[in-house]
């Protein structure tokens, strides 16, 4: 997608996202996080959204949330004000392809949802790989295109839409497995029903 179509698509979505595309997806998130619950230290968290994950981090885990939507991002902080979620030390409006962080920074990057609507996915990935600590990881939800079957002709047809729906149906998983410094942990598939694909990329 373009930064302006994101900008526009995600300013619609904010008021409703929470009751539609995010209930469907909250099985995944919350197996997503108590994946990462396992480790400790820092974790940024790209295309935070309306902060949906937030509430499920355990609270010794210092989380850092990123979104270029200010929609978005004002229903994420709405959450961590009423909820007084302590462990989210910070929200910021950003674009993913130019991360503000250092390198080697965060023990663990998640992208949930977010490959898939991001422009320049594989630019994204190396933000991603940069500011990852070594030996840390990278885990991503998200849905990739199928090769065959009734679904991978819809998402074909349904890809023209992408600045419309909000994101690109027909991604392919090699546009996030680029990155020389990340090698693949984990692959398998994920709520809700299996229609994403669980993934853990360990930086060298
Ligand atoms: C489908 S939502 C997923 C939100 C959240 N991760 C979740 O699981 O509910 C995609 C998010 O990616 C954000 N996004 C898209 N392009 C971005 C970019 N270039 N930089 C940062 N965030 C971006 C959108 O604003 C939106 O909040």
């Amino acid at each position: 997608m373009e930064l302006n179509a994101v900008r526009n698509s995600y300013a619609r979505w904010a008021p409703i996202y929470d009751q539609t595309f995010g209930r469907l997806t909250n099985a995944g998130r919350r197996r997503s996080v108590a994946y990462i619950n396992q480790y400790t230290g820092t974790v940024l968290e790209v295309g935070v959204g309306t902060g949906l994950s937030l509430p499920h981090y355990k609270p010794d885990l210092a989380v850092t949330g990123i979104d270029f939507s200010e929609e978005m991002l004002d229903k994420a902080r709405d959450k961590v004000r009423l909820r007084k979620l302590d462990h989210v030390t910070e929200l910021r409006q950003m674009d993913a392809r130019t991360l503000d962080f250092p390198d080697d920074h965060f023990d663990t990057v998640t992208a949930m949802h977010v490959l898939s609507v991001v422009p320049e996915p594989e630019r994204v990935m190396s933000e991603i790989a940069r500011v990852c600590k070594p030996g840390g990881q990278v885990v991503i939800a998200n849905h990739f295109a199928r090769e065959r079957g009734f679904l991978a002709i819809l998402e074909r047809l349904t890809a023209p839409l992408e600045n419309v729906l909000g994101w690109h149906s027909d991604f392919a998983i090699e546009r996030v497995l680029q990155d020389p410094r990340l090698s693949v942990d984990l692959n398998r598939p994920h709520p809700p029903f299996g229609m994403m694909t669980f993934l853990v990329l360990r930086k060298a």
